[in-house]
């Protein structure tokens, strides 16, 4: 049982880092396979924390191989600050620990300056975006112009490709957005230079690499970012991040196909959070949503932004478990819900006096929906020592055994504080 996904099942910020963590132990390649430095996640080695946003967090575990796919959009200033980053903690000493994709999309300065200018002209209406650039990028890979990863490498190419670039980008920051211009010598130089600290990080073709460790049976994870629910097709659209989220993204941003994924782990909090603008059902706007927020620090590891907190949404999360396949779940974060003496899910929603048991597609409907909540008795016992779900306390154990009878798949993983410690491991990761 090789080839494992682990993918965000709720608006992303579910916990994959911690996940990936500990299970990257046990994985020879870590890879992933779309979205870029708007995800991030807070790892603490040696005691000090680092974030990472591109670089897997495999990247702590010597004997695991990272690799980051063609299916993501790369920022080369941001990957060099991480690889420096780990370096001067000792990490990352051996290029080939790391491995780049040729066939990545760059983000360049002109993509951030559209997204962040954009969201300007939105104002109340804007997406949310984390103003790194990431639409504006993807947008230039479907439409045939995006400078890849290799074009890095080769001054020529680099240069004719930020010139026909710049044409089109400088006349829509000075005249649209009116802003300052960027210069093409300037770029080009820069950029040609981040190829060369960059270099020893390539490689032409992953998805070989990924091929050939599977057909040898060898252990590979591939981690999502984001979430299912801010997928580009199956999300709340427009409310969503520009690239694919779910899980069978990770056979076209690597290049290998479905028959090669044996499991998809779907990565839920045991509530639920959204950054951003978008529709968001469950959400507790009063003093409850608060306690979540501040016990469960819910603020993202990118933008610090506050998160918006709201009860589980099991329509939702069946959703997930259906657009992604997911085979079993990790629900992270039970332990925030600890002293809460009322605990709900919503079961059901009602559209317009009309009750729907299904996740609408419309996020319009979605807006207008009100979540039907089943209730259930909180519990106040302190979770952090509890290794096995036997000693997770009864309410506990009732609110987990509801969860998983209504969306169809177990919880193998439980996760009772951030530490790799306080994790319920129902079921080994790579066993049926
Ligand atoms: P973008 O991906 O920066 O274009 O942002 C689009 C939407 O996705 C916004 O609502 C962001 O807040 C959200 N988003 C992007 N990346 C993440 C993430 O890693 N976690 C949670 N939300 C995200």
């Amino acid at each position: 049982m090789p080839g494992i996904v682990v993918v965000g099942a709720q608006w992303g910020d579910e916990g994959k880092g911690k996940v990936v963590d500990v299970f990257s132990s046990q994985a020879e390649l870590v890879v992933r396979y779309q979205g870029g430095n708007n995800a991030g996640h807070t790892l603490v080695v040696n005691g000090q924390k680092t974030v990472l946003h591109l670089i897997p967090s495999g990247i702590l575990h010597k004997k695991c191989q990272c690799i980051i796919s063609g299916g993501v959009v790369l920022d080369p200033e941001v990957l060099i600050e991480e690889i420096k980053a780990l370096k001067d903690k000792g990490l990352l000493k051996d290029p080939n620990h790391l491995k780049i994709s040729d066939s990545a999309t760059l983000i360049m300065p002109y993509h951030k300056i559209i997204d962040q200018s954009r969201e300007e002209k939105l104002g109340r209406e804007k997406i949310g975006t984390t103003g790194r650039g990431i639409g504006p990028a993807y947008e230039d890979r479907a439409s045939r112009k995006a400078i890849l990863f290799r074009d890095l490498f080769d001054s020529e190419t680099l240069k004719q490709k930020l010139q026909l670039a710049l044409e089109e980008k400088n006349f829509l920051i000075e005249h649209y957005f009116r802003k300052p211009t960027l210069k093409l010598d300037e770029l080009h130089q820069k950029y040609f230079d981040f190829g060369q600290i960059l270099k020893p990080f390539r490689i032409e073709d992953p998805g070989l690499v990924v091929a050939t460790a599977l057909s040898k049976k060898k252990k590979v994870l591939f981690e999502g970012a984001q979430g299912t629910l801010l997928d580009l097709n199956h999300g709340t659209y427009p409310y969503v991040t520009s690239s694919s989220t779910v899980a069978g993204s990770a056979c076209t941003g690597v290049g290998i196909g479905p028959s090669q994924i044996n499991k998809v782990i779907g990565i839920t909090k045991a509530y639920t959070t959204r950054v951003g603008t978008g529709p968001f059902p469950t959400e507790l706007n009063n003093e409850v949503g608060d306690l979540i927020q501040k016990k469960g620090a819910e603020f993202g590891a990118t933008t610090g932004r506050r998160r918006r907190c709201g009860w589980l949404d099991l329509i939702a999360l069946k959703y997930a478990v259906r657009v992604n396949g997911i085979t079993s779940v990790a629900l992270m974060k039970l332990d925030v819900l600890t002293g809460l003496p009322e605990i709900k899910v919503a079961t059901a929603y009602d559209l317009d006096g009309r009750k729907i048991t299904e996740f609408p597609t419309s996020a319009d409907d979605l807006e207008r929906v009100k979540p039907i909540l089943k209730s259930f008795k909180g519990w106040t016992k302190d979770l952090s020592t509890v290794r096995k779900k036997s000693q997770l306390p009864k309410e506990a154990r009732a609110y987990v055994d509801f969860i998983e009878k209504f969306v169809g798949v177990k919880a193998d993983i439980i996760s009772t504080g951030p530490d790799r410690e306080e994790t319920i491991w129902v079921k080994p990761l790579f066993k049926h």
